[in-house]
């Protein structure tokens, strides 16, 4: 079967990932989640306190780039693959909302995207891999073979956003939750750099109402005409 490349771009919370996993799954491709990528840059922003509530030194983060490395190593017993910052498994660290509240604003840093789309266009050079973000059919890979743009409505992706969280043990207000869904949207829409725009020839897919499995099959479909088709 011809391989192809899958680009999964949208707003925050729409489940990219969670399909774009099943997709490589099924598929036997590669999975890359960038926004692990711009989270990792943000805790290490976090952690050098480059970042916080009332400051960001962009021009710190800018002059310490060169001491990042993203690595993913695949955790077999997970099923996917983990994101690594300097060596040290930052998956749980990442997840949390504090970075969630930082993440738009260390993306819109010009240096930071591109040293992140050139290790994403390096992952992607053999083709088969579903990799999921704002940019992906847009800059990363403007020549994928099949394009997906994914919305729900805010409400419906801060639901699950807050279900997630309190899975994990994280205490917030729901309010919170759709304050930062709202917000993100908002500078992923309007930074200069790249902002989420869907690509011309993306297919919108728009899953406020239908489940997990009528997403995957609906999408598995696209898959099967397209590598037909190319
Ligand atoms: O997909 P996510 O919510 O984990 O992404 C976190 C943030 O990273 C999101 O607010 C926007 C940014 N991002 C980006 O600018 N470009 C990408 N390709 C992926 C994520």
């Amino acid at each position: 079967m011809k391989k192809i490349t899958i680009a999964i771009d949208g707003f925050s919370s729409t489940g990219k990932s969670t399909l774009a996993k099943q997709l490589a799954k099924q598929l036997s491709y590669v999975y890359v989640d960038t926004g692990a990528m711009y989270r990792a840059v943000t805790w290490f922003a976090m952690q050098h306190n480059f970042i916080d509530e009332s400051h960001f030194d962009s021009k710190a983060l800018i002059a310490h780039l060169q001491d990042i490395k993203l690595e993913f190593q695949f955790n077999s017993e997970l099923g996917f693959a983990e994101m690594y910052l300097n060596n040290e498994n930052v998956e749980m660290a990442i997840r949390t909302i504090e970075v969630s509240n930082f993440v738009s604003k260390v993306a819109e840093v010009s240096e930071v995207r591109s040293k992140l789309v050139e290790q994403q266009q390096q992952m992607g050079k053999n083709k088969a891999i579903v990799m999921d973000g704002r940019d992906i059919g847009t800059v990363v890979f403007p020549d994928a073979e099949l394009k997906i743009f994914m919305t729900a409505s805010a409400d419906t992706r801060a639901k699950r956003r807050y279900e997630e969280l309190k899975e994990r043990g994280d205490v917030v207000e729901y309010e919170l939750v759709l304050k930062n869904v709202v917000e993100r949207d908002y500078i992923d829409t309007h930074r200069a750099d790249s902002p989420l725009v869907i690509a011309a020839d993306a297919i919108e897919i728009d899953n406020s109402n239908l489940t997990r499995e009528e997403q995957f099959q609906t999408v598995l479909e696209l898959v099967n005409k397209t590598v037909k088709k190319s």
